[in-house]
């Protein structure tokens, strides 16, 4: 009876923060900062014009973030993105948002692909940073990229901090996640994607997910937004029990903000 009591009391001091948090308009403020997501139209897969970015940044604004870090890829056969491009695709956002009375922050980084024109960008210029020396990276979700550990330990040794995006949807590593503890044991961080929580990606992505949330291997948490459709993911993601996993998850995004 009195266990019963006390789970009770438990269970609503457990609830009243979450129903406070999910209400429309707050429901990831709590994350404060996003920091994967393609906004900049035309340079990549993510948004095609500037209404795209706008309809996608207005869908953050109203769940609650208050600063975007937006990503495009940089991937040299299909996205050639250069710091510049992308600094300039920013600034036409920034300024569609003024002249639409959107009020958010938002800056830009990139989401680097790992290959050969990655090294030697490496070598060439300063690579766009998410926060302080990090770096968001990806590689090909079809094979394991053979140079990838002397890759990330590059960046390492040149003092960036690699984020390795989504590691949940690289199947070859599905029964191999101790990979995921040695990169991180050498200092690089993990990115989750909130779509692969979802189940957006299928059910195998959805577990391997889950099982490294539960060892708390992740450091951030992304949208990795690409369209509207992504947005709706995120507003119904409230509704689950996932959302009371990110409740309590200590996801470094909010010091991100600006
Ligand atoms: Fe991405």
């Amino acid at each position: 009876m009195f266990s019963r009591l006390f789970n009770r009391k438990k269970k609503d001091e457990d609830e009243r923060p979450l129903q406070a948090m999910a209400t429309p308009g707050n429901a990831w403020g709590f994350l404060g900062a996003d920091m994967h997501s393609h906004f900049i139209p035309g340079i990549d897969d993510g948004a095609k014009t500037i209404e795209d970015s706008l309809t996608m940044v207005r869908a953050m604004k109203d769940m609650g973030y208050r600063t975007l870090i937006t990503t495009p890829h940089v991937m040299v056969d299909f996205y050639p993105n250069t710091s510049q491009i992308i600094n300039e695709g920013l600034k036409n956002v920034q300024d569609a948002l003024v002249a639409n009375n959107i009020d958010i922050k938002i800056k830009a980084a990139a989401e680097y692909y790992i290959d050969e024109y990655f090294i030697e960008l490496l070598e060439k210029e300063p690579l766009l940073t998410i926060y302080n020396n990090e770096v968001l990276v990806e590689f090909s979700m079809l094979y394991e990229p053979p140079m990838l550990f002397e890759v990330l330990y590059k960046l390492l040794s040149k003092g960036y901090r690699p984020i390795v995006a989504h590691p949940e949807r690289y199947i070859f590593f599905h029964n191999h996640l101790n990979k995921f503890s040695e990169m991180k044991d050498r200092g690089c961080l993990l990115q989750m994607n909130m779509l692969s929580v979802a189940g957006y990606y299928g059910g195998n992505i959805k577990a391997v997910a889950n099982k490294l949330l539960s060892k708390n291997m992740y450091d951030y948490c992304g949208s990795d937004m690409h369209h509207e459709k992504h947005a709706a993911v995120l507003k119904a993601m409230v509704n689950t029990k996932d959302y009371h996993t990110f409740v309590n998850y200590p996801f470094l995004n909010s010091r991100l903000c600006i």
